[in-house]
């Protein structure tokens, strides 16, 4: 199955009323957990490296990205690579060499003329590389003082007013919406605001994102697709479930040496997870990729 884009793939999803799931990958385990767990489940997925996984490479992209294309041309299913959560505009620039196919560029933390400038620039660049882009809008900051807060804080939601100026500002192929979701959570307990996501879904006519979503319940999950989500991002229920097993295998095998031992239990339970993700809220994809 060929290496694919994620503009391909959301679209897709988005016009067969379903969404496409985005992993955060962090190390090579990831990587090639995600694609296990995206094959067991015959869904195509999105790999995305976040600025933070390449600060914790050393500022190094290559070596991940080179692992994730690899790993993506192998796969069984379609993949695509995504750069995510980008603010650095070097990092940007590097995108497309690295074979990404999408940037999410996040200038969320900016007033909102400042966010929406950063944010056509860093479009318009990607446009001109054949690059798909990602923006986000939380809550606009400024108007009582309050500085912005991006749209995965507690408590932020995307006006929908607002969100409509800014795709049609910025010129973005997506919009990741604040709608309920919140970044990090390790409890399965997030309620999304799905009258909000209704008004949002109608009002831009650009696909949305959801940030967040391993605090989202199965239920919650498919429900925000049905009501316009066609790319879901997940992380952290990946590191939950690969640290959970690697503390169980050392604590189970306290002479442990071979690092493969507990990398391989880490590994295997990322790859239940995503398989489990992927079936249990319905993301695997249009049906053309179906068997
Ligand atoms: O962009 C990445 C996601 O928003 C991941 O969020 O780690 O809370 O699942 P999460
Ligand atoms: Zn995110």
């Amino acid at each position: 199955m060929p290496l694919t884009t994620t503009g391909d793939l959301v679209t897709r999803a988005r016009a067969a009323g379903t969404a496409v799931a985005a992993f955060n990958i962090i190390s090579l385990e990831h990587v090639e957990a995600v694609v296990a767990g995206a094959e067991a489940a015959r869904a195509p997925v999105v790999l995305q490296v976040s600025e933070n996984a390449v600060r914790f490479r050393h500022g190094r992209l290559l070596p991940l990205a080179r692992a994730a294309l690899a790993a993506a041309e192998r796969a069984a299913v379609p993949v695509a690579l995504h750069l995510d959560h980008v603010r650095s505009d070097l990092l940007l620039h590097r995108a497309g060499d690295a074979g990404f196919s999408s940037v999410m560029y996040d200038a969320s933390h900016l007033p909102y003329a400042e966010n929406l400038a950063a944010t056509r620039t860093a479009v318009d660049w990607a446009h001109g590389q054949g690059l798909w882009a990602e923006a986000e809008l939380g809550e606009i900051g400024g108007k009582d003082g309050r500085p912005p807060r991006d749209a995965h804080a507690p408590g932020v939601r995307t006006d929908p007013d607002e969100a409509v100026a800014f795709v049609a500002g910025s010129g973005v192929d997506a919009l990741a919406v604040a709608v309920g979701s919140v970044h990090a959570m390790t409890t399965r307990t997030a309620i999304l605001d799905h009258a909000l996501l209704r008004r949002l879904a109608t009002a831009l006519d650009v696909p949305l994102v959801l940030h967040g979503s391993s605090g989202v319940p199965d239920p919650e999950l498919r429900a925000a697709v049905a009501g316009g989500i066609a790319k879901v991002n997940i992380g952290t229920a990946l590191n939950q479930a690969m640290t959970t097993a690697i503390r169980e295998y050392l604590g189970a095998h306290p002479h442990a040496v071979d690092s493969r031992s507990y990398l391989r239990a880490g590994r295997e339970a990322m790859a239940r997870t995503v398989e489990r993700l992927l079936t249990g809220t319905g993301l695997t994809g249009p049906a053309p990729d179906r068997p």
